[in-house]
């Protein structure tokens, strides 16, 4: 059925998602990775169900545009108001890859700037592109997560040549205004430097927030390049299918003059996937964007009953809350949690090495499990 969220059973979900569930022992209960417990949307399965009967097991189309770029140009306009154009919708194996391909092609030799606490995996974005990374770090204390402009415009003074933005941001759970990415473009204009902006959580925004595209903020069209996927949204990131999308003619034309050594391997499955959840999905993101901000109020109250020492800010995007569980004295309590009481979560300094006593926390999965994973983690922390 369209537009409802199906919890999977404990068993389904050890089945189905092999690294949320599959990587810890049977008695743990996972809320670390973020993958969702959820049954995947009807059209999206049909989708890949109607490829693999056809057949469709073979290469994908090759190049930007066609009924990929049309999809995401419809869904973009539907979710976020922003126009984009069809053909300039590259396709790449996923976000990780996208990102580093931006980056490759076309970013010159330099620092690379990075909101931290950020994606773990993109900790080592820098390295791997071969630049020295530039951190911009949020006071555990702050009120409010935000970037620092001053900071960002020093390092861009210092030499870097480009930001990498999580907008909306993972770990921090914010979805940045208008006013701040036009406050991030005139600092990076001000140094000719580039943004890559990834929004792979663009689709999870909840209510009370609002997604911008970085490249629908005005100004930003010659410097910026989004790397947007429908994995995230609709837990398909499996399938291996995320898009590259420009409004400038010379960065588009950089990225598809790329040779095809540097990107290739996205999947046809994930393609048909891809169109089938930008097309037939917006039924079933809406009930899981209420479901999310459910579950988000339920971990309000599961916190202030269990964990009142806790200290969150408002999550605004993603399914991931960033807990600050400094008051509780443990220097990692992910690790307590899983040791004393069999619960999995992210530990903090994943995102942002050696910061003590924070944990990401997966809310994406029934009210049941929602309630016991807290209890756990109170149980092993207090
Ligand atoms: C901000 C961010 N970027 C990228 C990824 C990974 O995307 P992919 O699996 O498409 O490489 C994640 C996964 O959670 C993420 O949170």
């Amino acid at each position: 059925m369209a537009g409802v969220i199906r919890d999977l059973t404990d068993a389904e979900a050890r089945r189905a998602l092999v690294c949320k569930w599959g990587e810890v022992p049977d008695d743990v209960l996972p809320a670390w990775v973020a993958e969702m417990d959820y049954a995947v949307a009807e059209p999206v399965v049909a989708a890949v169900q109607d490829a693999v009967a056809a057949g469709m097991l073979g290469y994908p189309r090759v190049g930007a545009g066609g009924p990929l770029g049309e999809a995401y140009a419809g869904f973009a306009r539907r979710q976020f108001g922003h126009d984009v154009d069809p053909e300039r919708v590259v396709p790449t194996v996923d976000v990780t890859a996208g990102v580093r391909l931006a980056l490759d092609a076309l970013v010159p030799p330099g620092p690379l700037v990075f909101p931290v606490p950020g994606y773990a995996p993109q900790l080592a974005m820098a390295e791997v592109t071969g630049r020295e990374r530039l951190d911009l770090v949020v006071d555990p204390d702050a009120e409010r997560a935000e970037l620092d402009l001053d900071l960002l415009d020093h390092h861009l003074a210092r030499g870097a040549r480009a930001l990498l933005l999580t907008q909306p941001h993972n770990p921090w759970g914010r979805a940045f205004t208008r006013a701040e990415l036009e406050g991030v473009r005139d600092v990076v204009l001000r140094h000719g430097a580039l943004v890559v902006s990834d929004e792979i959580h663009a689709p999870l925004v909840l209510e009370g927030a609002e997604h911008v595209p970085y490249l629908a903020v005005e100004g930003t069209a010659d410097h910026a390049v989004a790397v947007v996927a429908a994995s995230k949204a609709f837990n398909i990131a499996g399938l291996k299918c995320a898009q590259l999308v420009t409004t400038s003619p010379a960065l588009h034309e950089r990225l598809v003059s790329v040779p095809l050594a540097r990107n290739e391997s996205w999947s046809v499955l994930g393609v048909a996937a891809s169109e089938a959840a930008y097309v037939h999905g917006d039924a079933w993101l809406a009930a899981l964007r209420v479901r999310l901000a459910e579950q988000r109020t339920l971990l309000g109250s599961l916190l202030a009953e269990h964990l009142p020492e806790a200290r969150t800010r408002p999550l605004e995007a993603t399914y991931l809350a960033w807990l600050d569980l400094r008051a509780y004295g443990h220097d990692d309590p992910a690790a307590v949690a899983l040791e004393r009481s069999r619960v999995q979560v992210a530990a903090g300094h994943d995102y942002q090495p050696g910061l003590t006593g924070h944990v990401r926390l997966n809310i994406a999965t029934s009210p049941d499990r929602l309630t016991e994973i807290v209890r756990r983690l109170a149980s092993a922390l207090t």
